[in-house]
């Protein structure tokens, strides 16, 4: 991990030092469509922080795999679950290009709704306890994305990678739930965590808020819920900057979040560039 300028405070984490795109490796093989990868110095913090050298680490909602790469990549073994096979088959290809570079972790995902934690665990190399749960669940059913420009579509500025999959939207699918949905989705993977976690193990949970017809959306309290609900402890309540920090805030917006905090100013509204991410530190009680 490389060496990183300390948070403002010990609960901020500087996170943000470098652009997300700068903190992929060349673990990172496979495409770059997902919407809302995990920025890799979250979750080496993370990482870092919640477990040690060959503890095992859970990551239910895995994306491209983000959290089991930068898993691997510190001596930890990985395991990664993930609805979308599209997904699937790009985080296993980072897992495997990984696994090369570290031949003394492993890595393994598979696909399935992690409602059912434990009917797809059962069956893999994962049989003792995880040590440590790492997720980002996904939040609103459409993100920013990134931009086509109009170099490129001939046109109109056009939005890609924005979407949690490019086909039709699954009922299972926790981003395209309704808000009451989504706290008893997230409840059912909590309570699957919880059984797969050792006592007293960390399940570490990003969030950040998000907006839906207008209207925020306070979503680190549903996590906070939906967590306690499932039988999880809070141990602690972190904030990962998204933003370069030098004595003052320097968020890396993308295209389109800039554009809506410019539109929203011309017409007076106090909106500012997301600089942070929650992290929800949870507990299994021992
Ligand atoms: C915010 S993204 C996680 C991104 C990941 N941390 C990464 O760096 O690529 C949330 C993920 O949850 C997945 N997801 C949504 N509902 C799910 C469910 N019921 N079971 C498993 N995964 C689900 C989505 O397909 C999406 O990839």
């Amino acid at each position: 991990m490389s060496k990183r300028t300390p948070g403002p405070l010990p609960s901020i984490w500087a996170t943000g030092q470098a652009k997300p795109h700068r903190q992929r490796s060349d673990a990172y093989v496979a495409g770059n469509a997902h919407p809302a990868k995990m920025w890799p110095h979250i979750a080496t913090t993370a990482i870092a922080r919640y477990s040690k050298a060959g503890d095992t680490i859970l990551d239910p909602m895995c994306g491209v795999g983000t959290s089991v790469i930068e898993a691997i990549q510190q001596g930890r073994n990985a395991y990664g679950v993930d609805l979308e096979p599209e997904w699937v088959e790009l985080a296993r290809a980072n897992i495997e290009a990984a696994m090369a570079a570290h031949p003394g972790s492993w890595g393994e995902v598979v696909q399935g709704d992690a409602a059912d934690l434990a009917l797809l665990l059962d069956g893999t190399r994962l049989r003792a306890p995880v040590d440590m749960v790492l997720t980002s669940p996904p939040y609103g059913a459409v993100t920013h994305g990134q931009p086509d420009t109009s170099r490129v579509t001939g046109g109109k500025i056009r939005n890609r990678a924005h979407r949690y999959s490019t086909g039709k939207a699954k009922p299972e699918s926790l981003a395209t739930s309704s808000a009451s949905r989504l706290q008893a989705g997230l409840e059912a993977v909590f309570a699957g965590c919880l059984l797969a976690l050792k006592p007293g193990g960390f399940a570490v949970v990003t969030a950040r808020p998000f907006t839906e017809a207008g209207a925020l959306v306070d979503f680190p309290s549903f996590v906070i819920r939906a967590g306690l609900a499932a039988g999880l402890t809070l141990a602690e309540r972190r904030v990962a900057l998204l933003a370069r920090w030098d004595g003052a805030l320097h968020p890396h917006v993308t295209f389109f979040h800039l554009h809506n905090v410019r539109e929203a100013r011309r017409q007076g509204k106090k909106l500012f560039a997301r600089a942070h991410e929650d992290v929800l530190v949870f507990r299994k009680p021992s």
